[in-house]
């Protein structure tokens, strides 16, 4: 069969594996682990698996392996490893990766939970960490040692969709002999170009646009055959990270329409950032698709596209975030993103409650930021509910 697929065709049918009753739809082997025909049978998997063999689901499973071919097709990796949750995929990433005296150099602009990972963890293992300013690649260079093992950094920045220019921190990171690992949850896998300009590893939360129906937690890791199977599934199989093989099924559905709700969105999300930007009552709009973005040079050639996030900054702060945020009819508040639902997040009081303040002012977190994940809907619909809502603010 022609592997020369286009993205749609290859999220639809990569990675398919029918069993003997030739099912149409991807079937969930909901099972812990696998019966051998014999005992010598079992003693040869547990030395080498062959081909399409499984041994207990920690290891890997039908369903699951149907997704990560998929993800790593599409991504343009030789693999990729799923994991139960983002974070799983983040630490994964990393931990398996690092040893005490490794060095490890980061964008501070940075999801809570995967600061906590680098800041609180990692250092307790006598891996050094030095966090950069993500767009300003003098720190990035001035920070490399020779111990320097990987970088690590948002490709699009949680929540002020700040970019990080991946083939310019690629080439200071191989300078070195560092691996590049980025978390392109915010850019996307369709909008992601990350291997060829350079990264390593690539990190999804498969719970935002790869679900896309906010139903399950995931994750994956996407990288080379030597990095996915000799470094990081021996950690993961041992720790216990892996996907279930429901969450594998709801994630093969998800990527069957992939490419056409990232598109839908970041359409819809270009024009809600267009309507909102020079409304007298917000101070900022940051969508990098905006021609008044700093990095809308770089987003356009490092993504193609804005993506499905806009995040603004209401004047008033607090109060009238909060008072905008109730008055929303349509847009849910909540914290997921990527979701064909639309969610209005504060990330000042919820996603990023844990920084101090100064952390929060060094990033942009104000008090009156709105970050906005645009879903499936009308987008006219969207921003008569916006400036409704801004009207009550
Ligand atoms: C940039 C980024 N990385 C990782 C994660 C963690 O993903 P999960 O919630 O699936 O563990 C999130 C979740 O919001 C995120 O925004």
């Amino acid at each position: 069969m022609s592997k020369d697929w286009k993205t749609r065709t290859t999220l639809v049918h990569e990675g398919s594996r029918r069993s003997q009753y030739g099912e149409m739809a991807e079937a969930i082997f909901l099972t812990q682990g696998f019966v051998y025909p014999t005992a010598e049978a079992a003693e040869a998997r547990f030395v080498k698996l062959e081909g399409d063999e499984f041994i207990y689901a920690r290891y890997g499973n039908p369903t699951t392996r149907m997704f990560e071919e998929r993800i790593a097709a599409l991504e343009g990796t030789e693999d990729a490893f799923a994991t139960a949750s983002g974070m799983a995929a983040v630490n994964g990433a990393l931990a398996s990766l690092l040893r005490a005296g490794d060095h490890v150099v980061s964008s501070k602009a940075l999801f809570g939970s995967c600061l906590y990972i680098l800041e609180e963890i990692l250092t307790r293992y006598g891996v050094e960490v030095t966090f950069v300013d993500g767009a300003d690649l003098d720190q990035w260079r001035a920070a490399m040692r020779p111990t320097t093992k990987a970088v690590f950094f948002e490709s699009m920045s949680n929540p002020t969709l700040e970019l990080v220019d991946i083939r310019a921190v690629a080439d200071i990171a191989h300078a070195v002999g560092a691996l590049v690992i980025v978390d392109n949850v915010f850019s996307t896998p369709i909008f992601s170009r990350a291997v060829d300009l350079g990264a390593d590893v690539i990190v999804y939360s498969t719970t935002k646009h790869i679900d896309g129906q906010g139903r399950a937690l995931g994750g994956v890791v996407c990288g080379t055959q030597e990095y996915i199977r000799k470094v990081l599934e021996p950690y993961m199989k041992h720790t216990g990270g892996s996907m279930s093989p429901f969450t594998s099924w709801i994630m093969l559905n998800g990527m069957a329409t992939l490419d056409l709700r990232c598109r839908a969105m970041a359409d819809s999300a270009l024009q809600v950032a267009a309507a909102l930007e020079g409304d007298a009552r917000l101070s900022r709009v940051i969508h990098p698709a905006l021609t008044s973005h700093p990095q809308y040079d770089l987003a356009m050639a490092q993504m193609g596209s804005g993506g499905t996030m806009v995040a603004f900054d209401i004047k008033g702060g607090k109060e009238a975030a909060f008072r905008f945020m109730n008055a929303l009819e349509i847009i849910k508040i909540s914290n997921n993103l990527g979701d064909a639902k639309s969610i209005a997040t504060h990330p000042a009081t919820t996603t990023h409650q844990r920084l101090p303040q100064d952390q929060k002012d060094a990033l942009g977190i104000t008090p009156g930021l709105i970050r906005l994940s645009v879903g499936l809907e009308d987008a006219g619909d969207l921003i008569a509910d916006l400036k409704r809502a801004l009207d009550a603010a």
